[in-house]
């Protein structure tokens, strides 16, 4: 039976509330200090445990996700997320590892952008393009936390306040995420914003996953299911060209299980692998809906994705060249790490006719994506 309980700080924590359950699993959320930026601001870590044994850890700097301890088809426990060891790693410039994405994730053409009749440009940080909220986005701000009591199990939100202009966007907004993992093995992810003036918002995490974990080499044969029956197809800078292309007759066609590599030689002019915003097929605002199924055949373990988003943008971790230094020393080398980031669609904020990203004042930016974690 669940009961609620405040557990005594380990050694090095600072304090923890939380949950109990099962007799030997301290469920429940434990805060430690995780060291300070380079301008002295202290950055705390987070570890969630749920009932079986499972742990999310996430830190303020960014809202990362820096470790998922998930079980196997054994009960075999492995981090399935790429990262850092330290605090450290993660200043260091690195592709998005784990990290809260904003104030709009993804691509804007050219980093321009009209709103209201009035013209904005953005850092041009991705070639022609402005990408993943600018020069310092979301995912370089110490965020602040604060543990929360669900019934859903153990919590911790996270906020960011983003000025008026920072990084060019206008209007202040408050952003939160929380993360709660549940006893049913699954990892929520509920994003909430507010804003004082019109801006457009679009929040994702980015988390490079590896279901055999991050030091076993490539995800290619992780066999992928999206539901989507079209995907958005971009021109050579990736922004969108503003067709939705059904996926069938193509290497984008993940409708049913298929392992990730199958079609890799067929894709041209891509990046060397996939980088591409699937149109979800089956989403309402009402809940989150099933978008993809990633099992791999080694550990057996199986990730589900469900979001409130109408897009996901599915990335075979093309880049990853070798130059991060992860967790335990470990190189990461392209494919070892896919990404299913649920968002909106890449450059919304020039095409009318995509769902729209545009947050009025009044009103509450809403994003719940669920990672939910099985074995067999
Ligand atoms: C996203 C983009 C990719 C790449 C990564 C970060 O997934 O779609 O093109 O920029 O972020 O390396």
């Amino acid at each position: 039976m669940l009961c609620k309980l405040v557990f005594v700080a380990m050694a090095g924590c600072l304090c923890a509330a939380g949950f109990a359950s099962a007799a030997d699993t301290k469920a429940g959320v434990e805060k430690k200090d995780y060291g300070k930026t380079p301008d002295g601001v202290a950055v705390e870590e987070y570890t969630l445990t749920n009932a079986h044994g499972m742990k999310a850890k996430v830190i303020t700097y960014g809202a990362i996700l820096t470790e998922l301890d998930v079980p196997d088809k054994d009960g075999k426990f492995a981090d399935v997320v790429l990262g850092f060891d330290d605090l450290k790693g993660y200043l260091t410039k690195h592709p998005y590892f784990g990290a809260t994405v904003g104030r709009v994730a993804n691509r804007v053409a050219k980093g321009k952008f009209s709103l209201d009749g009035k013209d904005y440009t953005l850092a041009t940080n991705n070639g022609p393009n402005a990408l993943h909220g600018g020069e310092k986005g979301f995912d370089k701000r110490v965020w602040k936390a604060e543990p929360v009591e669900l019934k859903k199990g153990a919590a911790v939100k996270f906020t960011y306040k983003s000025a008026d202009g920072e990084e060019g966007y206008s209007g202040n907004l408050t952003a939160t995420v929380t993360y709660t993992l549940t006893d049913k093995n699954e990892l929520r992810l509920d994003y909430t914003g507010t804003t004082d003036k019109a801006t457009p918002v679009n929040l994702t995490n980015h988390s490079y996953f590896n279901l055999s974990g991050p030091a076993s080499g490539d995800i290619l044969g992780h066999e992928m299911t999206i539901v989507a029956q079209k995907f958005t197809p971009t021109d050579d800078t990736l922004i969108p060209t503003g067709e939705l292309k059904a996926v069938k007759g193509t290497p984008f066609d993940f409708t049913t299980p298929t392992p990730i590599g199958k079609h890799l030689d067929e894709l041209k002019g891509n990046p060397g692998g996939y980088d591409l915003n699937y149109v979800l097929s089956d989403v309402d605002d009402k809940g989150a809906s099933l978008a993809a199924r990633v099992r791999d055949p080694k550990s057996g373990r199986v990730m589900e994705v469900y979001t409130t988003e109408p897009g996901i943008q599915f990335y075979t971790g093309n880049f990853l060249d070798g130059t991060n230094k992860g967790k335990g020393g470990t190189v990461y080398k392209k494919h070892q790490g896919f990404c299913l980031e649920a968002q909106h669609f890449p450059d919304s904020v020039n095409h009318k006719d995509f769902p729209s990203t545009i947050l009025q004042p009044g009103k509450t930016y809403k994003q719940l994506t669920v990672y939910q974690f099985s074995a067999k």
